[in-house]
């Protein structure tokens, strides 16, 4: 393929895989275009033992637009970095076709030894903003790396990992549920947002205040209970003393019958006593 087939392909790739992108014009501004040509000029310096100039372009490159490509990476056809700024390119990475790139993504290594420790991307791959590569790990063809997803192992071909670390919530279109990994709502992230502890305190507290209620209730029943049987039996000993004239605590006959005589019929029974005692 020649020169002007290939830019006129990664302008049709910008069209393609950016909706904001209106006219030629604007799209010959984009960053990521800037840097993807000059990655390509730089990487043929590079593998044609010209390292310093390479790394040298690479880096006058990286000032203009915020985008660090290592002149050493591959890197595969209709390739579009959006937005691109912060995104960091390493030397042994290889990229395949049709790969979409959101800013602040890294294809990092996680070893200092000179040898393959960059990410091999798939083909048809997109990566979200800010999500990190790291280590030589392959990305399968077809996966959706999540924004700000982590990932430093192996993928398969037609995942979408999110999440750090990266976990794979979809493959080959189907939904892949793994009961170990914690949800937004699930206790087990619950257990460690400090709001938690507050309403933990709070139910605590609620808990013993019922307990608290449950117990005074029951001594006010208990104490009902017990006034109602006193009641009851000083009913009882005032009958007795009506009935016998001697009985109970009054100290004579007419101190019962003044009792009797003096109670109002308007007064409950239970009420006697009182007049008695
Ligand atoms: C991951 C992504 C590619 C969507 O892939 P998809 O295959 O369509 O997956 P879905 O949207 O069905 O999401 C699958 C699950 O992952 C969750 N998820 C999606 N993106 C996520 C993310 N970045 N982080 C954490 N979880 C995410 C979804 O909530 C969903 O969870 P659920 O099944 O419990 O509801 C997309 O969400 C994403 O992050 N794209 C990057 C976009 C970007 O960077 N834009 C920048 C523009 S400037």
């Amino acid at each position: 393929m020649n020169l002007f087939a290939r830019i006129r392909e990664d302008i049709q790739t910008v069209f393609a895989k950016d909706p904001a992108a209106r006219n030629l014009i604007e799209v010959l501004t984009y960053p990521g275009l800037h840097a993807l040509w000059a990655h390509r000029i730089a990487h043929f310096l590079w593998t044609h033992r010209c390292k310093t100039l390479a790394r040298l372009i690479s880096q006058i490159s990286r000032f203009f637009t915020q985008i660090e490509i290592h002149p050493g990476a591959t890197i595969g056809r209709r390739f579009f970095m959006d937005h691109g700024a912060g995104i960091v390119i390493g030397e042994t990475a290889v990229i395949g076709d049709d790969v979409l790139l959101y800013h602040h993504v890294t294809l990092g290594g996680t070893s200092l030894v000179k040898a393959k420790r960059h990410p091999t991307i798939g083909n048809n791959v997109l990566i979200g903003m800010g999500a990190a590569i790291l280590g030589p790990i392959t990305i399968g063809d077809n996966c959706r790396i999540g924004a700000n997803a982590v990932v430093n192992k192996d993928i398969p071909p037609n995942c979408t990992v999110v999440g750090i670390p990266g976990r794979i919530v979809r493959r080959d279109g189907a939904r892949v549920d793994d009961p170990g990994t914690p949800n937004v709502m699930d206790n087990t992230i619950n257990r460690v947002d400090p709001q938690d502890i507050t309403i933990r305190e709070l139910r605590q507290r609620i808990e013993l205040l019922e307990q608290h209620n449950e117990k005074l209730e029951e001594l006010i029943r208990r104490l009902e209970a017990h006034e109602g049987l006193h009641h009851a039996w000083e009913r009882e000993q005032a009958r007795s003393r009506l009935t016998t004239g001697t009985a109970g605590g009054c100290a004579t006959p007419c101190d019962a019958t003044v009792a009797a005589e003096s109670k109002s019929p308007d007064l409950p029974a239970d009420m006697d006593m009182d007049y008695c005692i």
